[in-house]
């Protein structure tokens, strides 16, 4: 899209402990310099290290998110993590509606849609995910889900600037398989046209970024495709090294 700063998210999912906060420090440092021009970046870890990784973040570009939050900022729900608290602990963006969550927690799209706006009224960024599984795609009814799902997950008040759409199709998380370039450039136009019918403008310029197995070698290939607005990394982000070598493709 153009004029659109690109973003590279990293999500670690249940993976990270203390040690791994070593790789946390060396992604901060290798995205300082002249690539944090070029590309914003955020890594999410996992809640555990979220307060520690932003003090180790804090003199680089690199921002911080959380994977999850609860839609309410306190109360008695044990063991939930709110947005105000990822907020409090200076992270910048929260990823709702991933499709682990989605699927292992029966996340519906309005709970996703509340815990999106829960995280924009502290002022966190929204990393909404949307993407249809594999038997969905099989029944050829890929983009009605994804429509759905805008429709649902992606609260009234989202702005480019609060809030980022994730496609990642669910087959393609963790798998190693990857749609075709052709399929993503039909997704992502998709996706495009029925923020803009919903959004305005504001769709318009909304980033949308893939995720599902990009790794080093694919990313080039899926960061040129149009109306790819960076992508969403799982298992290649948990590795500086890796996570580093994906910002190879811009
Ligand atoms: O949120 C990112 C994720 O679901 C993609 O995971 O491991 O296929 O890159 P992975």
């Amino acid at each position: 899209t153009p004029d659109v700063r690109p973003l590279v998210a990293g999500n670690w999912k249940m993976n990270g402990l203390r040690a791994a906060l070593d790789e946390i420090k060396q992604i901060a440092d290798g995205v300082d310099g002249s690539l944090s021009e070029k590309v914003e970046t955020v890594l999410c870890p996992p809640s555990t290290l979220l307060y520690v990784a932003t003090a180790l973040a804090e003199d680089s570009p690199l921002q911080i998110g959380a994977q999850d939050c609860h839609h309410h900022n306190s109360g008695a729900y044990t063991g939930d993590i709110s947005a105000e608290m990822i907020a409090d602990l200076f992270a910048s963006h929260v990823i709702v509606g991933h499709s682990e969550r989605r699927k292992d927690h029966a996340e519906s799209d309005a709970l996703v849609c509340a815990k999106a706006e829960a995280a924009l009224n502290v002022g966190l960024q929204a990393i909404i995910c949307v993407g249809e599984t594999q038997a969905e795609r099989d029944d050829g009814q890929t983009l009605e889900v994804l429509a759905r799902q805008i429709e649902g997950s992606v609260p009234e008040g989202a702005r480019a600037e609060n809030t980022i759409i994730a496609y990642e199709p669910v087959w393609a998380i963790g798998t190693g398989l990857t749609p075709t370039t052709g399929d993503i450039a039909i997704a992502h136009e998709f996706l495009r046209a029925r923020l803009k019918e919903r959004l305005g403008d504001e769709g318009a310029r909304m980033r949308i970024l893939y995720g599902g197995s990009v790794k080093p070698s694919n990313a080039r290939e899926i960061v040129a495709i149009a109306h790819v607005d960076g992508v969403l990394v799982g298992g290649a982000s948990l590795k500086a090294t890796d996570f580093l070598a994906i910002f190879g493709a811009y």
